[in-house]
């Protein structure tokens, strides 16, 4: 069966204040910044960093009933998801759904940059958030 995956696009850190994780991960660590985005349908804000062959997603809260306000209260700060990136998601979404993969929610959905993105439960994946990225053709 040839795989389903291309590589890992980027992790996703939760954590309580952007502005201090940038000036962390530019300042003392070294990451080059490579943009943010304010997600504010889901009470987010992200900023991504490069990482050589891959990225780190910062994501901080906008509100306080955003989705990781509730990871921060529940798990503290630290890796919140893995974004793996698929050929062709709707490939992948129906073979893993085939095999009784749990995903979050029904459809595959609009992400940032015009990618389709998808959201495998943990409950089904041993504990790990596991989003699904497939980008546009160029
Ligand atoms: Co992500």
């Amino acid at each position: 069966m040839p795989s389903l995956f291309v590589g890992i696009d980027h992790i996703g850190i939760a954590v309580k204040d952007l502005k201090s994780a940038k000036t962390t991960y530019q300042d003392t660590l070294g990451f080059p910044i490579l943009g943010s985005e304010e997600l504010p349908e889901r009470g987010l804000e992200v900023l991504f960093v490069d990482a050589g062959n891959s990225r780190l997603e910062l994501i901080g809260a906008t509100r306080p009933d955003s989705e990781i306000s509730a990871f921060l209260e529940k798990r503290g700060e630290g890796i919140h998801h893995i974004c793996l990136e698929v050929k062709n998601i709707e490939a992948a979404v129906s073979s893993m759904k085939g095999r009784g993969a749990r995903f979050i929610g029904e459809k595959i959905e609009e992400g940032a940059h015009n990618t389709r993105v998808a959201f495998l439960h943990p409950k089904g994946s041993h504990g790990v958030l596991i989003e699904l990225v497939e980008k546009p053709q160029e």
